[in-house]
């Protein structure tokens, strides 16, 4: 097949901070003296003592230790809004829509100022002080924006727990990070529905158990009457307005956490990443100036969800360092109509938009009218972030939503990394369809082989990076162990990724998806093995295999094997029943697409189980199972595939 190349357009090249010639200039730079080049990339933010140590990496395989900038002091909620109140303390900082198109609000930067040292002042009086950890789940309003950016200001460290996940798995996150202070709202509103978020924290912290939870900041949303507990649960309205506006910022040091976010890995509980100040705030503003070529002026929207990474560094964190007016959106595409993103687009003369490939996809099956009808004509630049964007959506993404006149930044990156790592830049780049491009500025990207041995040139394997950038995560919280483990042990001393990747001719990057047990559902990460265990936790199964599946809106679908006790019988409702249980358990984002009651799972003599052939099962390979003959009853395998379950 003939591969598709879009040129940077001669207007691109005009307005872009760089094009190609700039673009590589820069990189050889980066790569050749980083620390030089991250030395003088340092002042684009306010230290209060400048740093002087600034790279301090290394990779292992003896003593994993990432430290930038370490000798640097600053503050990144000072960054983000107080730095800028002389020079734009009346531009909008954040646009606020509301889940109904009635409700929007503009906040300026004095006004973000106001409100986040409130709400530092109120935690601050219930004793959240430098170190502390606080947990997050809210709903996308603007008092998650100011929860976190408080947070920053007091030096207390954040979890925020996207408010999808069940009551299960926000204990298990408030147990793990220790938290004593838990902000909320009464109820969350996406898609005209109502999520009972206080409810499910009341719950949280009865499994939790006694001890760890004192308080609990609530956030009135849409006014539902909610549980108070006396003593523990305050209103956030109320006690906001006995506090004052003013209120201290902490200087923290480079290397002191900023947050902790955690996200599913390929075995066990998910894993608290912890971000520290500095070093990423540095790599957020920068990647987001970049990347997106931000300039004063400009309209700025993430769809994202600020309880993913996404939202903590693009909706957040670069977006205000940079002082930009950055769009929050509470809602979803579908609602009240499917034209909804694009109308937003219109209310609020959005240039630069950056959203996900399950997304597009989903759009896209409605046809261009409900896009068409729209006028998109503010639109400057459109993005790609959280799997692998199939080159159909890329093209209808470009021709319908952009008009082929706007460039697609399809940004690689995860979780650990902090900020976008292998992406275009819209006046430098040429773009290929479904390819992320090339490394940014620092970044070393290498491709090896099942050895570890770095591939030159066109190859394809496993993608590595070989060197540490600034924003990349320090630790897994309390666990410094696992850090080692999970990235650097595959191929001592490089950081694993976890995910395959392509190199071409040309030496862009074509990431293939993950390569451990971890599936991409929607742009969000799911660990097979959390998946599984929700499953085991049911009093009829017996156990459980978990695989993805490619599903053409999700891009991986969950696909589950699952075995019952003895005596229990296969029934449509019990089918229904486990999905339900797995939403319960985990949250909806981790219900299996599809069930297959199996009478036994493929296993080897030693007993552990064959995903390979689990998984070429469920992506319809039934052709191409490899060797069987290891297992220990080869004769599972015939039921496992007359019984396959067919995509819905
Ligand atoms: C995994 C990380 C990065 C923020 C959102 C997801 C996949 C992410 C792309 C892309 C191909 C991508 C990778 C990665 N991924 N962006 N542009 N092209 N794959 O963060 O939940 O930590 O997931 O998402 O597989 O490892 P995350």
């Amino acid at each position: 097949m003939e591969e598709k190349i879009y040129d940077v357009s001669p207007e691109w090249s005009r307005r872009a901070y760089l094009d190609d010639a700039g673009y590589k200039a820069k990189y050889e730079a980066s790569v050749k003296d980083p620390e030089r080049f991250w030395a003088e990339e340092a002042k684009r933010i306010h230290w209060f003592k400048q740093p002087t140590r600034i790279k301090n990496t290394n990779f292992g395989p003896e003593n994993v230790a990432i430290r930038w900038f370490e000798d640097g002091t600053t503050n990144v909620a000072y960054n983000c809004i107080d730095r800028h109140l002389d020079t734009r303390g009346d531009q909008v900082a954040i646009i606020w829509e509301g889940d109904d198109p009635s409700e929007s609000k503009k906040i300026t930067y004095r006004e973000l100022h106001d409100e986040v040292c409130r709400m530092a002042n109120v935690m601050r009086n219930r004793g959240v002080a430098k170190g502390d950890r606080v947990t997050i789940y809210m709903p996308m309003i603007p008092e998650a924006a100011y929860a976190m950016l408080a947070c920053a200001r007091l030096g207390a460290i954040h979890s925020v727990v996207f408010g999808g996940f069940s009551p299960d798995s926000l204990a298990g996150r408030i147990e793990d990070a220790k938290t004593a202070f838990i902000v909320t709202a009464d109820e969350g509103l996406r898609g005209g529905r109502k999520v009972p978020l206080k409810e499910n924290v009341d719950a949280a912290i009865e499994r939790v158990g006694p001890g760890i939870v004192d308080h609990v900041l609530v956030v009135r949303r849409t006014g539902a009457a909610v549980n108070m507990v006396p003593g523990r649960d305050v209103y956030y309205d109320e006690a906001a307005q006995m506090v004052s506006g003013e209120c201290p910022v902490e200087e923290m040091n480079a290397e002191d956490p900023l947050f902790i976010l955690y996200t599913s890995g390929s075995t066990g509980k998910p894993k608290g990443v912890l971000h520290t100040t500095g070093g990423y705030l540095v790599y957020t503003a920068m990647t987001h100036q970049y990347v997106f070529d931000y300039h004063d002026g400009d309209v700025y929207w993430c769809t994202a969800d600020v309880g993913w990474v996404t939202g903590h560094s693009y909706i957040l964190y670069g977006p205000l360092a940079n002082g930009a007016t950055t769009l929050m959106f509470e809602g979803v595409p579908t609602y009240p109509s499917i034209s909804r993103f694009w109308d937003v687009i219109d209310k609020h003369n959005v240039n630069i938009f950056y959203t996900a490939p399950t997304a597009i996809r989903s759009l896209m099956q409605a046809g261009e009218d409900p896009v068409k009808k729209t006028s998109r004509k503010s639109l400057r630049l459109l993005g790609s972030v959280g799997e692998p964007i199939n080159p159909e959506a890329w093209e209808w993404y470009h021709r319908v939503v952009g008009d082929g006149r706007c460039p697609i930044v399809d940004t690689w990156w995860q979780t650990e990394t902090g900020g976008i790592l292998i992406t275009p830049l819209p006046g430098a780049t040429k773009l290929k369809p479904g390819s992320a491009t090339r490394p940014f500025f620092g970044v070393k990207p290498q491709v090896v082989d099942a050895d570890g041995k770095v591939l030159e040139g066109q190859a394809e394997g496993n993608l590595v990076i070989a060197d540490s950038w600034p924003g990349q995560m320090r630790t897994v919280y309390g666990d410094h162990e696992r850090f080692v483990q999970t990235y650097f042990s595959t191929y001592p001393g490089k950081y694993f990724t976890g995910d395959g990747c392509r190199r071409d001719a040309d030496g862009y990057y074509w990431i293939t998806g993950r390569v451990d047990d971890v599936i991409n559902v929607s742009g969000h990460r799911m660990g097979t093995a959390e998946v599984e265990s929700a499953l085991v936790a049911h009093p009829k199964v017996s156990e459980a295999a978990v695989v993805g599946y490619p599903h053409d809106i999700k891009g991986q679908g969950i696909y589950a094997y699952v075995t019952l006790m003895a005596g229990e019988q296969p029934t449509e409702e019990l089918r229904k029943e486990l999905v339900a249980w797995v939403r319960k358990e985990i949250g909806p984002i981790a219900s299996p697409d599809l069930i297959q009651f199996a009478p036994g799972l493929p296993k080897t003599r030693s007993g552990k189980i064959m995903r390979r052939i689990l998984r070429k099962i469920a992506e319809d390979e039934f052709g191409n199972l490899g060797d069987t003959s290891t297992l220990a009853d080869p004769a599972v395998v015939n039921d496992l595939v007359e019984n396959r379950q067919n995509k819905r």
